[in-house]
């Protein structure tokens, strides 16, 4: 029997993946990759449409890739690899090009924001055709989930309706995915600005936990975020998001329910409760951080397992692509 095939990705765009990132993405791989079968990248050829230094680029990937590998995902079971090291999903990216259309692409609203923001001079096409190559990086496996952020589901939205429209026009080619959005109990925010998403660009570190930080650095954070002057440990996204940004990330690391946890620090402080979340934080990265320390000491074994899983991912993606160059009538190799 065939399991399912799901796909995502995660641009390395710090050297430290952070809380949320944990909690909304790897935690949910982990699982998922037991009944899927799964495929996850590094994907920096997206990377690219942000300044970045070349060395430290290299050294975020590697990074990257060794916190999926400590924190659960396992290389031998689930496809874990380098997008640019499968060169069928720039070549993908191209054809899909073709069939999507200038306005389509303008509509998409992290493309606008990003613009916006930079300007039109500063903002490269490879900003804008973005969303055309995250399509054909789930379109050339055949994936039929994608879980993402919600701030990823108009991507997968423009996949799907590439896919289709590529589909009838050419033949049936793609299987067309599904999105899979985290749930709002797996969204984590800032620990000092609890009503902003907690983010690897975040302007002040103070209220980033970062997955490979020092427990002590991290158990310091904790005890600094931002709370509120009622006192009571409860959950009130609106009125008391700092305490409810705890109170998620205490549930989601220990699979523990919201209201057991109000009940265990029910007329106690605020002091207590951020010691017991910094002692579960602790328990929890302390290994991975190990895990991801000790294979970051030994960059050609960490790239021998990627090399190995790359191989596997361009076997699949390949003959996606050989389907697709066929169907739009490029002519064959010999
Ligand atoms: N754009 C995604 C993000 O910023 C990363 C990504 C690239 C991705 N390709 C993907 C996610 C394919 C899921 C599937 O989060």
């Amino acid at each position: 029997m065939n399991k399912p095939r799901l796909y995502s990705g995660m641009q390395p765009s710090a050297d430290s993946l952070q809380v949320g990132n944990y909690i909304g993405a790897l935690m949910q791989w982990r699982e998922l990759q037991q009944s899927y079968e799964a495929f996850f990248s590094v994907v920096d050829l997206h990377a690219l449409t942000q300044p970045n230094d070349p060395a430290e680029l290299r050294e975020k990937t590697r990074r990257t890739a060794a916190q999926y590998i400590a924190a659960g995902i396992e290389p031998s079971k689930s496809t874990l690899y380098v997008q640019s090291h499968v060169p069928a999903h720039a070549e993908l990216a191209w054809v899909l090009s073709t069939v999507t259309g200038f306005g389509e692409a303008g509509r998409m609203t992290q493309f606008k924001d990003k613009s916006q923001r930079y300007g039109s001079d500063a903002t490269s096409v490879g900003l804008f055709t973005y969303p055309v190559l995250m399509a054909a990086d789930i379109l050339l496996y055949q994936t039929d989930i994608v879980p993402v952020g919600d701030d990823q589901k108009q991507h997968v939205e423009l996949t799907r309706d590439l896919a289709e429209r590529f589909n009838a026009r050419f033949g049936t080619t793609f299987q067309v995915p599904m999105p899979v959005i985290q749930q709002d109990t797996a969204r984590i925010y800032d620990l000092q600005n609890p009503t902003a998403k907690m983010s690897k660009s975040a302007e002040s570190d103070a209220g980033v936990l970062w997955l490979l930080d020092d427990p002590a650095v991290s158990a310091k954070k904790i005890m600094r975020a931002v709370t509120d002057s009622d006192g009571t440990v409860r959950y009130d996204r609106e009125n008391k998001p700092g305490v409810s940004n705890l109170l998620v990330i205490f549930a989601a690391l220990t699979g523990r329910q919201i209201p057991a946890i109000e009940d265990e620090f029910a007329g106690r402080g605020y002091g207590d409760f951020k010691k017991a979340l910094a002692e579960v934080v602790t328990e929890e990265f302390g290994p991975v951080r190990a895990r991801a320390l000790e294979m970051l000491d030994d960059p050609a074994e960490l790239d021998r397992v990627l090399a190995v899983n790359a191989a596997k991912a361009a076997e699949v993606a390949d003959a996606t692509l050989a389907d697709v160059y066929d169907k739009v009538g490029l002519l064959r190799r010999v």
